[in-house]
């Protein structure tokens, strides 16, 4: 095996995350313990940014920074590096997590056993489902009083979407919680409330009708376990691999992360059976990571809200080949030669200068403003890394210029906002009217504040009518064009120029497909690629 083949076979770049308050910080802090990537629980700051008013959003910035520095954790566990890349918990930075599931290749899924399947959990999974991304599920909290487990199952397979194996069976729930027992390799383990341990002590029996399970767990909870087990075994299908990798299945565990119990079966079951770096799609071909020239794209910056240290740091998702520090690379939008002195890999909370990485690896590159989200760097290869898409806003304000001294600085902020990530800018024509969406109200003040502060203009938001935004297309210009002179003001274009409906209402979008038929309505912006 080549270097290059080696190094991708041993790495594993995934995402947690789940709906705020699961456990996600909690696991994430604990597969780092096990990791030994961290010595002590509470290193991982957790985005608590969630629980703040929304008027408090420099405070959620402060977390967001705090966040840069767990925003990859890589750490080396038998023999495999794992890149665990965090994402925001906070629903107004959904978009932000939605880009960094573009750069991963399978992610856990954390769901709290009292309540079950989330909001959140619906949004993040459709996303997962439409990039068929490989999804484990880890039912958290089971020191809690929660669901029925067959009934949770019966809930994730309808509300998301997906088939579902357990890998692990709970005995008992709540007060009565003994463990889990594991279906692929017969052991028992058993629950003891202890957030300092960071090993389970596993029991191995080969029969489950084993009296030591009787002693173990009491005669009631046995039975119990024996049924429930039978019921799988015969119900459910074995775990097929194969349909995990390509999303349609989800293997599930049970466990406590704040006890550390199932955690380490999750992780070592995740080393086994999760993908390493998978080639990813560009607009002219597929790019796999064993090709011998690096590639790699940008799937999300981070803005420095310090006005005396204006740089950013945009983080670049290693696609193919071997990347080099002080080495020369083509940025093919700007068509330009870009080296980095110095590239970063981010930990808990220290960061490090990084010499080289590899297909999976994610690298910081202080930025002075090249890059926005979705930018491509090759080795010369004029490619561009695609499915990267926007997904229509929820809150839709038109932008007004209150400082018309100031017009040009406002123009250049609004379009480096917008490419950070930080909102979808929309423009209607005639008169460049600006149209802002985005997820939460929390993105309103932020721009206001670092359109004021970092290039001195000033705005204000005025209401709209629109509740959805939904990208149009036909077979012929000339459709096209009758649609969009018919609703012209409905009409906008996003940073790409494709034209957009703006709907009002979803009847709005029913009446638009009836007198329109031949019009295509996508949610996506790159419905060419995700409708394939
Ligand atoms: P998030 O990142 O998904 O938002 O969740 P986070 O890990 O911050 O966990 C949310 C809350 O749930 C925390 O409590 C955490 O301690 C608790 N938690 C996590 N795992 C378990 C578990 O297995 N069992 C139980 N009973 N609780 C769990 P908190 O009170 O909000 O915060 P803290 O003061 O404990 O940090």
């Amino acid at each position: 095996m080549s270097t290059l083949q080696q190094e991708i076979a041993k790495r594993r770049t995934f995402g947690i995350i789940s709906h705020p308050d699961a456990g996600k910080t909690t696991l994430t802090e604990k597969l780092l313990l096990f990791g030994g990537a961290i010595q002590k629980a509470g290193a991982v700051k957790s985005n608590k940014a969630d629980k703040a008013a929304t008027s408090d959003f420099m405070e959620i910035e402060k977390q967001r920074g705090i966040s840069v520095a767990t925003s990859v954790m890589g750490f080396e566990y038998l023999n495999t590096k794992i890149n665990i890349l965090d994402t925001p918990g906070h629903k107004d930075f959904a978009e932000d997590t939605y880009r960094t599931l573009t750069a991963v290749d399978s992610v856990i899924l954390v769901v709290d056993c009292v309540k079950g399947v989330e909001e959140q959990t619906k949004k993040l999974m459709q996303v997962c489902r439409m990039r068929h991304t490989p999804v484990i599920i880890f039912i958290n909290k089971m020191d809690r009083e929660g669901k029925d487990p067959f009934d949770l199952l019966e809930e994730l397979e309808k509300e998301l979407n997906i088939s579902t194996r357990p890998l692990s069976w709970p005995i008992g729930i709540g007060h009565s919680f003994k463990g889990v027992y594991q279906l692929n390799n017969k052991s028992l383990n058993l629950f003891s409330a202890n957030k300092k341990h960071i090993a389970d002590d596993l029991i191995t029996i080969n029969d489950l009708n084993d009296k030591k399970v009787d002693e173990l767990v009491g005669d009631k909870m046995a039975n119990k376990l024996r049924e429930e087990v039978e019921l799988i075994e015969t119900v459910a299908e074995p775990f097929d691999r194969d349909l995990y990798l390509s999303g349609y299945l989800a293997p599930v565990f049970f466990g406590s992360a704040i006890n550390n119990f199932g955690v380490q079966e999750l992780l070592e079951t995740f080393i086994k059976i999760a993908p390493s770096p998978q080639g990813r799609e560009t607009d002219i071909r597929k790019v796999e990571p064993i090709e011998n020239k690096f590639t790699g794209f940008i799937f999300k910056i981070h803005a420095n809200l310090d006005p005396n240290h204006r740089d950013r740091i945009a983080f670049c998702r290693i696609c193919s080949g071997k990347f080099q520090r002080n080495t020369f690379y083509q940025h093919n939008r700007l068509n330009k030669k870009l080296k980095f002195a110095s590239p970063t890999s981010f930990m808990a909370d220290s960061k490090s200068l990084v010499e080289e990485a590899f297909p999976g690896d994610v690298v910081g590159l202080y930025d002075s403003g090249n890059f926005k989200i979705g930018d491509t760097l090759t080795e010369g290869e004029a490619l561009q890394f695609v499915g990267i898409p926007s997904f229509s806003p929820e809150i839709f304000k038109e932008l007004e210029n209150t400082d018309p001294m100031k017009t040009k600085q406002l123009e250049k902020g609004i379009h480096q906002l917008s490419d950070e990530g930080v909102a979808q800018l929309f423009i209607q024509n005639p008169g460049n009217r600006k149209i802002i969406g985005t997820v939460g109200e929390l993105q309103f003040e932020v721009i206001q504040f670092r359109l004021k502060n970092e290039y001195g203009a000033s705005c204000i938001f005025r209401h709209m009518n629109t509740s959805k935004a939904m990208w149009v297309s036909a077979t012929s210009s000339e459709e096209l064009e009758k649609f969009t002179q018919r609703y012209h003001q409905k009409t906008a274009y996003d940073k790409e120029n494709k034209p957009v409906f703006l709907a009002g209402s979803q009847f709005d979008i029913d009446y638009a497909i009836k007198q329109f038929p031949e019009i295509s309505f996508h949610e996506t912006s790159e419905w060419e690629l995700l409708e394939k």
